[in-house]
């Protein structure tokens, strides 16, 4: 939710800056701005739209030199998006200027007491209000920039990574984190300061990643220093070395990034077993579990708590861990869990699923589960993220950044890590044998050639977009390991395209949804030979009988929805725990050219945002 990105050096700030918010524009892109102090005095630009608005925008309108900027990528919480509630803003005397993404919980009260004393707000932003605050207690108290801001934080409620500076004083820039993500990248004579590093990683392979309550004064020729927002303690920077390479966060190639990833998933599949499966010894290794095994060997049940394409890795998880490893599972939204006062006991292990590992709501669902003494275990993307260091143990997915807003290969790689885990607790229990153990992680190496062969598929899928891209609605329907697929299916086709789709237990339709079926229904039907397949047959029969149309996805070789289906999508076959990693692919490709031939922005549909740093 929203990018900052901001730069001083010997280098022109301002493409380093609007290249940086490209990259950022993953976490909101209904707004942008830019602020250049050019040696004299600072230059503003900000529009409603995306991030080229922005530039044609500042281009035609200020002067874009400068060694000094902060620029802003926003997706709108406080005010609707337009050009004046957009970032950065000033505050009352025009000295101060701030980037910030969050969220300032109190900012009503804080507006209000600043009004009394005469200040003045021209947006309805509560970043303009934090501004405005910094300002007042720098006056009041005669203080520097960097204590004004520490005072100002110590009375504000919510979240924020911010980035300020005093065009009086223009070698500095105050930084502070709360809940939002903050990195500075280290150059030669430079300090990048960004959401995270894509911004800056062709500058630099050093950063110091902030930590929440933390701030830093960012001088120019000088170190970092940080503190501690609360007491003033002096903290020490960790200067990280980044993995990150440039190819990782560019299209290469593809028109669009959410293709780019669908992909990569054979790849990234790879790289989340890499290392870890090890099918000659007849071992998995992952060092968050073996150390903690007794935690989950005597655990009572595990709970999953996640968010949207999250949730659904999660709910096929269910189906593993209590199919294969005998453990019982609840999946819950971490935005209920939190809020509705669990039951939690120090026999539960939580796993909380993330790609970002930034999702409020997931966060403090962990940090419920850990004040009740659960133990929690976290399953991630983005490496060092808040989650990442929150919880007690985790293992990472490694499928690379993850820039399209709708998830893809997140989903399939934490298919593939929670599977393992499965899979070991299985082995550890003494549920599986040697020899089944055997043929589940043979058949796991084997699933990246069959998404290859899966994304085959590509161009006659695209043949049947072309014939549902109108529809108004979309039924997906899918039993066991693939119900979750088909909530998953719905999702990506509602995010992207704006078609109105919802995902069921095949069964469950006739209790409600078939209602909705006549011949302008499409009804996607995963319908593969393992798991309850002469059910769903029987279920592809009622939507016939009704006059549906029926897009079915079935192990290659099917023969008798072949015979029933409208359109058939082949995908090889796999043990059906495995299954969801297969017919995942298609319903991912279908919904991408359905949006594409609607005109949609598939890498950023409206209203979204790539990492939900709000509850
Ligand atoms: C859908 C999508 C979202 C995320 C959700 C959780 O395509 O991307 O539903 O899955 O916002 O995000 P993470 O996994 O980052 O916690």
């Amino acid at each position: 939710m929203c990018g900052i990105v901001a730069y001083m050096g010997n280098k022109d700030a301002y493409p380093i800056i609007i290249k940086g918010l490209q990259r950022l524009e993953y976490r909101g892109y209904d707004s942008a701005g830019v602020v250049l102090y050019d040696g004299q005095d600072v230059h503003l630009s900000k529009t409603k739209g995306k991030v080229e608005d922005l530039k044609n925008k500042a281009e035609a309108s200020i002067n874009t030199v400068g060694k000094l900027g902060l620029g802003h990528t926003r997706w709108a919480t406080h005010g609707i998006p337009n050009d004046i509630n957009s970032h950065p803003h000033y505050s009352n005397s025009g000295d101060l200027v701030i980037i910030h993404n969050g969220i300032i919980e109190n900012y009503e009260t804080l507006k209000k007491a600043l009004q009394e004393r005469g200040y003045v707000f021209e947006s309805d932003t509560d970043t303009e209000v934090l501004v405005n605050l910094i300002e007042e207690v720098k006056k009041k108290e005669g203080v520097k920039l960097g204590k004004a801001v520490q005072i100002a934080l110590n009375q504000v409620v919510g979240a924020y990574a911010i980035a300020v500076f005093d065009k009086t004083k223009p070698d500095e820039i105050v930084v502070a984190k709360l809940g939002s993500p903050l990195a500075i990248g280290i150059g030669e004579d430079e300090y990048f300061i960004a959401s995270d590093a894509s911004p800056f990683i062709e500058f630099t392979n050093n950063a110091v990643y902030l930590e929440d309550e933390e701030m830093a004064i960012v001088r120019r020729g000088k170190e970092i220093k940080l503190r501690k927002i609360k007491d003033d303690a002096i903290a020490y920077p960790t200067i990280q070395e980044l993995q990150l390479n440039i190819e990782e966060i560019e299209k290469g190639g593809y028109d669009h990034f959410m293709l780019k990833e669908i992909y990569e998933q054979p790849r990234a599949i790879m790289d989340t077993y890499r290392g870890r499966l090890r099918t000659e010894q007849g071992i998995i290794k992952m060092a968050g579990i073996d150390q903690n095994l007794d935690k989950f060997l005597n655990a009572n049940r595990i709970i999953i708590v996640a968010c949207g394409t999250s949730w659904h890795a999660g709910l096929v998880a269910e189906y593993t861990f209590e199919d294969l490893a005998r453990i019982p599972v609840e999946v819950e939204y971490a935005s209920e869990f939190r809020y509705r006062n669990p039951v939690i006991t120090e026999n539960d292990v939580l796993i909380a699923i993330s790609q970002s590992g930034e999702t409020a709501d997931t966060l403090a669902a962990i940090k419920m589960a850990k004040e009740k003494g659960a133990f929690v275990f976290g399953v991630c993307n983005v490496v060092g993220s808040s989650i990442a260091r929150e919880t007690h143990a985790g293992a990472y997915t490694h499928a690379g950044p993850e820039i399209g807003v709708a998830s893809t290969k997140a989903f399939t790689t934490q298919i593939t890590i929670l599977t393992m885990i499965a899979l070991k607790l299985a082995k550890e229990k003494g549920v599986f044998s040697e020899s089944r153990f055997h043929e589940y992680l043979t058949e796991l190496e084997a699933i990246p050639p069959k998404v290859e062969k899966a994304l085959e598929s590509n161009v006659l899928i695209e043949q049947i977009a072309e014939v549902y891209k109108d529809s108004a609605n979309c039924l997906y329907l899918g039993r066991g390991y693939n119900f979750p697929v088909a909530l998953e299916g719905a999702l990506k086709l509602k995010e992207i395209s704006y078609i109105h789709a919802e995902g069921y237990p095949a069964a469950e339709m006739k209790h409600g949804p078939i209602a909705l079926i006549d011949d302008q229904m499409p009804v996607v039907v995963i319908a593969t030979r393992k798991g309850h397949y002469e059910k769903v047959i029987s279920n592809i029969q009622e939507i016939k009988s009704r006059h549906g149309k029926i897009i079915a996805v079935v192990f290659e070789g099917d023969e008798m929805v072949q015979a029933l289906a409208d359109h058939v999508i082949e995908v090889p076959e796999t043990i059906e725990p495995l299954s969801p990693l297969l017919t995942t692919i298609p319903l991912q490709l279908l919904s991408y050219h359905i949006a594409l031939m609607r005109g949609c922005n598939v890498d950023q549909p409206r209203n979204l945002a790539k990492s939900v740093t709000v509850e």
